[in-house]
């Protein structure tokens, strides 16, 4: 057993792709197994930034397999598009990438259904990536979704293909009353690009239970986050895969017990984009700090993200329907100069003390969030490579969030460079469980 699971902890954006990336130095395979272009993992090489989104973050290494999962939904136009962007870059993406033959496709007009719902739903919209990634999912589980190796039998495709088309334009005509989804090349052009990716199809769970057999290193990477969770999450405004350690085994062919390790990535406050409830959120000059001192603009959509202190609560409930062996805190570099630093540890609802996650929808704006403000520091922890190195408040920082999630913090990271990362206050030698 030698594979590991990292995944989001929190509503997205935790720095997956820069933990991703530099663990993979060590990996043989790195593997997506939810989402789709939804997602974007930020890799900083030598000061150059490049997005992911749908190829997994293991990409920049020359030794290790990428391979996206069945539990992926793929548009065919995007993915040609990010390949091409790689190879622009010198980067051999056809010797690293495999995509598995079951993902399900993002079609165009599974974009023009996730807009027009979006505004059907007006005052009650979800905030989506508007990828199509909701419509894509549902037609999966409606069972009329359509999957990359279909696309390899031109007669089966083009039923397949006419049917679904057929329901589609019928619902964008007749309910939402908008032009329906001219269709005239879909099929000629689905096909061409299926066919460029034909050489990378394989049985993904297969290959994985191979490698698994063989010793090899498996990295698992989520996207999204856990409250970003179809299930557990903040429903409705969720994403539609599961995001969490349980969406691997579904999502990949791999099974589950057979991960050894599990972790998650968590940032040193919280960010949210898109619509829902967010207990800390800072509507102040407070929030908007944060959000140039962090960046906090989208590596998808570029909306500014929604940002605040960090939720120990919600936290604390990520991990343990994780089962978490541990946790990646990224952008320690971030609350630099901010003095106190807070953290909600519990929430109060009207006169009742709140310390567990509740799952109504309707309670959680309602929650007042109970604050323990920390010491901050004002130097900048950038250069730090050893967690002693960091200055006295923000050591505190960590220990004092690591007692608030109940396990250890295994990495802190202190920029977006690959470099920029150091072993927790215990640090373990690495993060894989031993073969
Ligand atoms: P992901 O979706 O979880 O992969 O995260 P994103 O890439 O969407 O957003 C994380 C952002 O934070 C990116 O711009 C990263 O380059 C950046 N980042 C990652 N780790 C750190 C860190 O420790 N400090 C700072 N300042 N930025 C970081
Ligand atoms: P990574 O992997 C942050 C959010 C959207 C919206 C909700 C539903 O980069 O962390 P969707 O298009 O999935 O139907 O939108 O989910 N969302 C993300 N937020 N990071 C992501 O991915 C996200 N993927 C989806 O903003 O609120
Ligand atoms: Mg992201």
């Amino acid at each position: 057993m030698a594979s590991t699971a990292v995944i989001g902890l929190q509503w997205g954006d935790e720095g997956k792709g820069k933990v991703i990336d530099s663990l993979a130095a060590e990996a043989d395979l790195v593997v997506r197994y939810a989402g789709g272009n939804n997602a974007g993992h930020t890799v900083v090489l030598h000061g150059e930034k490049h997005v992911l989104h749908l190829i997994p973050s293991g990409i920049f290494h020359d030794h290790a397999l990428n391979l996206v999962g069945r539990g992926v939904v793929v548009s065919l136009e995007h993915l040609a598009q990010e390949m091409e962007g790689l190879q622009a870059r010198g980067l051999p993406v056809q010797e690293r990438l495999r995509l598995d033959g079951r993902c399900h496709v993002i079609f165009p007009y599974h974009r023009h259904v996730d807009r027009l719902a979006e505004t059907w739903r007006g005052e009650g919209r979800i905030g989506t990536t508007g990828r199509g990634i909701g419509p894509a999912y549902a037609d999966k589980v409606a069972r009329t979704g359509i999957r990359l190796a279909d696309i390899l039998h031109p007669e089966y495709f083009e039923h397949r293909l006419r049917a679904a088309l057929a329901e589609k334009n019928a619902l964008i005509a007749k309910v939402y009353g908008d032009a329906p989804e001219p269709h005239v090349r879909l099929f000629e052009e689905s096909r061409a690009l299926a066919d460029r990716f034909r050489p990378l199809i394989v049985d993904g769970g297969e290959l994985l239970r191979q490698a698994d057999r063989a010793g090899k290193r498996i990295l698992f990477e989520g996207a999204q986050g856990s409250l970003l969770d179809l299930d557990a999450g903040t429903y409705p405004f969720v994403t539609s895969s599961w995001t969490g350690v349980w969406g691997i085994a579904g999502g990949t062919g791999f099974p589950p017990n057979r991960i050894g390790r599990t972790y998650a990535v968590a940032k040193a406050y919280s960010t949210r984009v898109g619509e829902g409830p967010m207990p800390t959120e800072l509507h102040d000059e407070l929030g908007q700090r944060i959000r140039e001192a962090g960046r906090e603009y989208g590596a998808t959509t570029g909306r500014p993200r929604r940002c605040g202190w960090f939720d120990a609560v919600a936290a604390r409930y990520a991990v343990e329907l994780n089962g978490l062996d541990g946790v990646i805190l990224t952008n320690l570099d971030v609350l630099r100069g901010f003095q106190p630093i807070r953290v909600a540890v519990a929430y109060r609802l009207g006169n009742r003390l709140v310390r567990t996650f509740p799952a109504e929808v309707g309670v959680l704006p309602d929650l007042e969030p109970v604050y323990e403000d920390l010491s901050g520091w004002d130097q900048d922890v950038g250069g730090a490579r050893r967690f002693q190195e960091l200055p006295q408040p923000a050591q505190e920082y960590v220990r004092f969030l690591e007692r608030q999630l109940g396990v250890p913090i295994e990495r802190v990271s202190v920029g977006p460079d690959r470099e920029q990362i150091l072993g927790g206050e215990h640090a373990r030698t690495d993060l894989w469980p031993s073969a």
